[in-house]
């Protein structure tokens, strides 16, 4: 038989047990999470970075909506073998006017944190149609109906407003031009217009 300890009496009754086993968790998310919310590293957009115009905005919900973040992350991670393939790692102030942000750990597909400008518009047209013209062995689907249906953006000014709640800057002008900025648009148009714009922020300023 051990001898017995001072803390014989928690280890023997659970209730004790969980009250302790929760206070220690809350201290450490205190002391580790909720700083972050107060950094400025974290909370501040990096330099350069710019509200989604009307286009890439409509172009980022059919990113989500395509479910293209199954395989893509948008998250360089600060290793070697990634800043030497993509670029500078992901900083938080790059996805503050995200919401929600949409780095990832599903790495199916390349990281696309950097894309934009990696490819001409065309190429991304021939790609997203059928990813094998341009890329023999991708497994990537196909997404041909993107190019011949038109962004509904009767709502764009709506989903402005709502991310202005959340702090992102639109203006009264980019709100009531949203629409008309994404009349006669194909889906595919306004996807590309996203990608185009993913990393330009950081690479104008690193
Ligand atoms: C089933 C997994 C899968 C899904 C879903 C997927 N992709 Fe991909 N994607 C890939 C793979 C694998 C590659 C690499 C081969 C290639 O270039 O096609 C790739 C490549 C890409 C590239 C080129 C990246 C580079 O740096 O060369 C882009 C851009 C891209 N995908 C965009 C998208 C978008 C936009 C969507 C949603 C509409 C999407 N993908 C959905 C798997 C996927």
């Amino acid at each position: 038989m051990s001898a017995s300890s001072w803390h014989d009496p928690i280890e023997k009754n659970i209730g004790v047990m969980m009250v302790l086993i929760l206070l220690v968790v809350s201290v450490a998310m205190l002391v580790e999470i909720l700083p972050l919310f107060f950094q400025k590293s974290t909370t501040e957009p990096v330099a350069g970075l710019k509200p989604y115009t009307s286009l890439q905005l409509a172009g980022r919900d059919i990113y989500q909506r395509e479910g293209c973040y199954n395989c893509h992350s948008q998250m360089i991670r600060p290793f070697r073998a990634e800043t030497e393939r993509y670029g500078h790692y992901s900083v938080a102030g790059e996805s503050v006017y995200d919401h929600p942000f949409q780095w990832g750990s599903k790495r199916t597909g390349p990281d696309l944190a950097r894309v934009g400008g990696r490819y001409s518009d065309d190429w991304h047209r021939t790609h997203l149609n059928n990813p094998r013209d341009v890329v023999p062995e991708s497994n990537m689907p196909s997404y041909p109906w993107l190019a011949t249906t038109q962004v509904s953006g009767g709502d764009m000014g709506e989903r402005m407003k709502t991310l202005r709640v959340l702090g992102v800057p639109y203006t009264d002008a980019d709100i009531a031009g949203a629409s008309e900025a994404v009349a006669g648009k194909s889906e595919q148009d306004a996807l590309i217009a996203y990608l185009q714009n993913l990393g330009t922020a950081i690479k104008s300023t690193r």
